[in-house]
């Protein structure tokens, strides 16, 4: 499944330094992933860390005695083909459901003698056979049992047949049923999604398998492993198209067109799809290769799926490239959705995508928009090969298959806009925000037993962040070894030994492993095994200390707070086989094999830095007199360090510090080059770290110097825009350039650099004057809206609110949300509170994120604080129960508190309402207070030291 928290990405943190104003979009941004995840229990995490860890598994597995009462399998029966045929209804019947019938005929062998029949089957209704549900028949000489009885299990989904006798081994058999099924519009299995266009109501049947959602469809053996051949019948009505993974066929009937299509190949059942629709698309064909973009009529008259087409054709060529193999399948359909619950979903041949991940409007979506369809069709094809062709036996392997696309993602997506640099991009998105979550005590290694991932819960607690991002990290550090040849060639007869079955992890290291033997001239350590087993059967990763004085070079499992207790034990004892590429004074040297090698030839004179593009997984620190050059080197020729290791200089040193192991100042250090630092990435990860210095500051008198240290550090980076961009007519043409203008005019109008206030201002009163003629440029627009509103009276925010009721795209109407929450004026921001709850100003989904939105806003935060206490049991008894992020709520509001009487006022909200209950909040409660404590001590602890520097650095 595709990650589904892009939004976060690109969105330029420069509005997080808006201190007065409120930062509404960083905050939109996580809470629209919180709520993706929410309804995704635990899909991929983004930078919020709670619910990325798993729990501990039961040491002692429970082993039930029946077989139907066991969420495996048994392994005595296999199939071979099905024929599936759905009959979609898009109106509702006489009770007023929407409803599916379908009829199933599977081939099965027997493998192992058996009288039982168990295959999957939720949420369906059977037409019965003389009181069977099924029935049984043979296809070759074999005599065929009768059915003794059958039944269904809710618990384990499974409809079992008891036989009266065995079956023969070998022999074919066949098994046939009937069945009706909702249409609901819950986002699982076969499901309806609605929307409107032009007025009409319409109505899409689509479906989402993974993981466990198949059997919700059709009775089916519903394991990755019980790969089979699947010929597909849909039937529909004229004037509706229906697609499926195969090509489609269609006989036009009346009233129905039967639509059938050819057989897939050998397939898991988890990346089954099936749709019918009314949607209109887009085609081309490269290589005899069918190519095509399906979307609501209007959106592909708009020319929304253009873009997607352009790069689909260049990723696509590009994987058969990398894996050495041919696209397996006929054709290749891309759709978006109105409703759908992940990012994207992998379906072999007819991948589904939410609106966001697949249509680009080059008129009114941003640049980070764009960067967004790429890598996620990029990920998406990635899996054509890796996870559909060749497919991981079981789910707790699912890291390799998620972690293996992240990483690839990039390389397509490179391919396809050669100009962006993308791969850097893995940096931010993936190694920096999972060494925030893999730091915590309460980590999980990547890889888990098969015994330990049964029912579907478990397998959807494996969609997180470790399996996608750490994954995507430690595959990268492998390629990067291995050099990407040899990795490219292991990988190459990985795919093709396994082409249409299934592996277990180990299978990929063997075969990268005959790589490596098969090369003269790589030489590794240890296998490939050997030195993967330390990064995926532990958590965590180390920090490499190296002493230049002495050469001397030492590792130790980084743990953000040092006083935590790690009760995971590991066989490995929390060490690891470390590639370290490293250079001395600008050259680079040979790769160092910590754990192997014993020390470096240093002299302590030399400036050393370790891990060279951030090719391995871990963090680094040095002796002080290293750091000191280090510093000296970035603040006189910072362009001798790559972009991200500029990045990764910054982000090991504020995490050290955090971790107590350098000082506070030694990391704010890292960011006075940022004066001369034009690049996107260093300054991103420079402003991700303050963010937090700036929430813990902006009440205090350490917020004058912060602030004046930031104007000292943005002013050139605004005037370079300001060049760059012909006093802001243009837009920069580097793509990273236009995220990076962005974090610019965004800081610099929260610090009062001179000229940004009238700027943004004369943007938006033009705005005003002609609203049907918006000059602001999408990649602008959320932080030219937050800061003139901040800037801004009654008349702006009015006026915000006017194009908030009236525009009827999606995008545009959560930018105007948050940005009304940045205004200064405490009446403002009270009245908007009060609309919150009013379903007829704020949608009711939009309630709780919009009070986070001003709570944000440091003059909002008091007054959403006490809006929300003064209202607990009605907020609670509307929100508290639903589908809302109620949590990010009490983490919204609390996070700025950081002092006694903050935790004071928290500790009786909780008394307080004891009796009225935190529903889903009340962990959030729990670790709001454990933070706030937290807060305090690290204000403590570092607030005279950061005064003095700041104030010293400002002048
Ligand atoms: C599926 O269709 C193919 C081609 O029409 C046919 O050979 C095969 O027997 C069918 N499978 C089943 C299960 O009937
Ligand atoms: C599957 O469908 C095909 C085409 O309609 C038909 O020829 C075949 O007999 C069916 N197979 C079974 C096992 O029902
Ligand atoms: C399936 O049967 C149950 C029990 O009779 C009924 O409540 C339910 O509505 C049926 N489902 C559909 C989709 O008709
Ligand atoms: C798609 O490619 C065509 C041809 O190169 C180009 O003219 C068009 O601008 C591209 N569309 C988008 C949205 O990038």
């Amino acid at each position: 499944m595709g990650k589904v928290y892009y939004v976060s990405k690109n969105m330029g943190l420069g509005m997080l330094i808006l201190a007065v104003t409120a930062l509404a979009i960083i905050i939109a941004l996580s809470i629209a992933y919180d709520k993706e995840r929410a309804k995704n229990q635990g899909k991929p995490g983004d930078e919020a860390s709670e619910g990325t860890t798993m729990p501990t598994p039961s040491t002692t597995p429970f082993t039930p005695k029946e077989p139907w009462d066991r969420y495996r399998l048994p392994d005595s029966i296999i199939p071979v083909a099905y024929n599936v045929t759905l009959w979609p209804r898009l109106e509702p019947n006489t009770d007023g459901l929407y409803v599916f019938t379908g009829q199933s005929a599977v081939v099965f062998k027997c493998v192992k003698e058996t009288d039982l029949i168990i295959i999957h089957a939720r949420k369906l209704n059977f037409t019965t056979f003389l009181g069977h549900h099924v029935k049984l028949s043979g296809l070759g000489d074999a005599t065929v049992p009768a059915i003794q009885k059958t039944w269904l299990v809710e618990k384990t989904e499974y409809l079992v047949i008891q036989l009266s006798s065995r079956l023969t081994m070998g022999a074919p058999y066949l098994l046939y049923s009937e069945f009706l099924g909702e249409l609901a519009d819950d986002l699982e299995g076969f499901y309806r999604s609605e929307y409107t266009e032009d007025g009409v109501k319409k109505i899409v049947a689509t479906s989402q398998m993974q993981a466990t959602y198949a059997r919700k469809t059709f009775p089916c053996f519903d394991e990755p492993a019980m790969k089979a051949v699947f010929n597909v019948t849909i039937i529909h009505k004229p004037g509706t198209v229906a697609l499926s993974n195969g090509k489609e066929n269609v006989i036009d009937g009346v009233p129905v067109k039967v639509t059938t299509f050819e057989p897939t190949e050998r397939m898991s059942t988890y990346v089954l799809a099936f749709i019918v629709t009314d949607f209109g698309y887009i085609q081309s064909n490269q290589n005899n290769l069918m190519i095509r973009i399906w979307a609501k009529r209007n959106a592909i008259a708009d020319q929304q799926g253009d873009y997607a087409l352009n790069v689909t054709g260049p990723i696509l060529q590009f994987y058969e490239q990398y894996y050495n193999t041919t696209y397996p399948l006929s054709k290749s359909d891309q759709i978006a959705l109105p409703d759908f619950n992940a990012g994207a979903m992998e379906n072999w041949g007819l991948v589904t995508y939410r609106e966001t991940a697949l249509l680009f409007d080059p008129m009114l979506s941003s640049t980070g928009n764009k960067e967004r369809v790429t890598t996620v069709i990029s990920h998406e094809l990635a899996h054509m090969w890796f996870g559909n062709l060749v497919t991981l036996r079981w789910w707790n392997d699912l890291w390799l298959n998620e972690g293996f696309a992240s990483y690839v993602e990039y390389l397509g997506a490179d391919y396809a806009e050669p100009s962006w640099n993308i791969k850097d991009h893995i940096i931010l998105y993936d190694v920096q925000k999972v060494f925030a979550v893999d730091a915590l005590a309460s980590s999980h290694p990547l890889s888990r037993q098969e015994e330990e991932v049964n029912d579907p819960a478990q397998i959807s607690e494996m969609f997180n962040t470790i399996s996608y991002s750490k994954g995507a990290a430690v595959l990268r550090m492998l390629s990067e070894f291995l050099t990407e040849p040899v990795f490219a060639r292991g990988l190459s007869s990985y795919l093709n030994t396994f082409a249409f079955g299934n592996t277990v992890y180990t299978d990929l290291w063997d075969h990268l492993q005959q790589a490596v033997e098969h090369t003269p001239g790589i030489h590794i350590p240890h296998s490939v095994q050997d030195i993967m087993n330390r990064w995926t059967l532990q958590m965590g990763f180390p920090v490499v200390t190296i002493d230049t004085r002495t050469g001397s070079i030492a590792q130790k499992h980084f743990l953000l707070d040092p006083d935590s207790v790690v009760d995971r034990p590991s066989q490995f004892n929390y060490t690891w086989f470390v590639p370290i590429k490293w250079m001395k004074t600008g050259v680079e040297q040979q790769q160092y094999w910590l754990l192997h090698e014993t020390g470096m030839t240093l002299s302590g004179e030399d400036w050393v830095l370790a891990n060279t593009n951030v090719s391995g997984y871990f963090r680094v620190n040095y002796d002080l007199g290293n750091w000191d050059r280090l510093l000296s080197l970035l603040n006189t020729d910072h362009q001798a360090l790559s972009v991200i290791n500029r990045a990764q200089v910054i982000d090991d040193a504020f995490n050290l510090a955090r971790a107590k192991i350098i000082n506070t100042t030694l990391a704010l250090r890292t960011t006075k080059y940022l004066s001369k630092e034009r690049n996107y990435i260093p300054w991103e990860s420079a402003l991700r770290n303050l963010d937090y210095y700036i929430l813990m500051f902006d009440r205090t008198e350490v917020y004058g110097a912060l602030q004046a240290y930031l104007k000292k550090q943005i002013q050139p980076l605004f005037d370079h825009f300001k060049i760059l961009t012909a006093n802001w007519t243009k837009v920069p043409e580097g793509h990273t350039d236009q995220y990076n203008e962005i974090n610019a005019i965004g800081i610099a109008c929260s610090v009062g650099v001179e000229g940004c206030r009238e700027l943004i201002n004369s943007w938006y009163r033009q705005w005003m004057e002609n609203p049907g003629q918006n000059p602001i440029h999408p990649n602008l627009k959320s932080t030219v809206y937050c800061n003139a509103i901040a800037f801004g009276g009654v008349q702006e925010w009015d006026f915000a609110w006017r194009m908030f009721k009236n525009t009827t795209l999606a995008s545009e109407a959560s930018r105007l949300r948050s940005a009304m929450a940045c205004t200064k004026a405490p009446w403002l921001l009270n009245r908007y509170l009060d609309y919150t709850l009013d379903p007829t100003k704020i949608r009711k989904q939009d309630t709780t994120s919009t009070i986070q939105y001003i709570a944000r806003n440091v003059v909002g935060m008091p007054l959403a604080w006490n809006f929300v206490r003064a209202r607990w049991s009605y907020i609670f008894e509307q929100f508290g129960k639903g589908s809302f992020s109620f949590a990010n709520l009490v983490n919204g509001i609390t996070k700025r508190f950081s002092s006694e009487f903050e935790l004071q006022e928290l500790k009786k909200f909780k008394e307080d309402n004891f009796h009225v209950g935190f529903g889903s909040a009340t962990m959030a409660l729990e670790q709001a207070i454990e933070k706030t404590t937290a807060n305090i001590k690290w204000l403590t602890e570092n607030k005279a030291e950061v005064l003095k520097w700041f104030t010293e650095e400002s002048t």
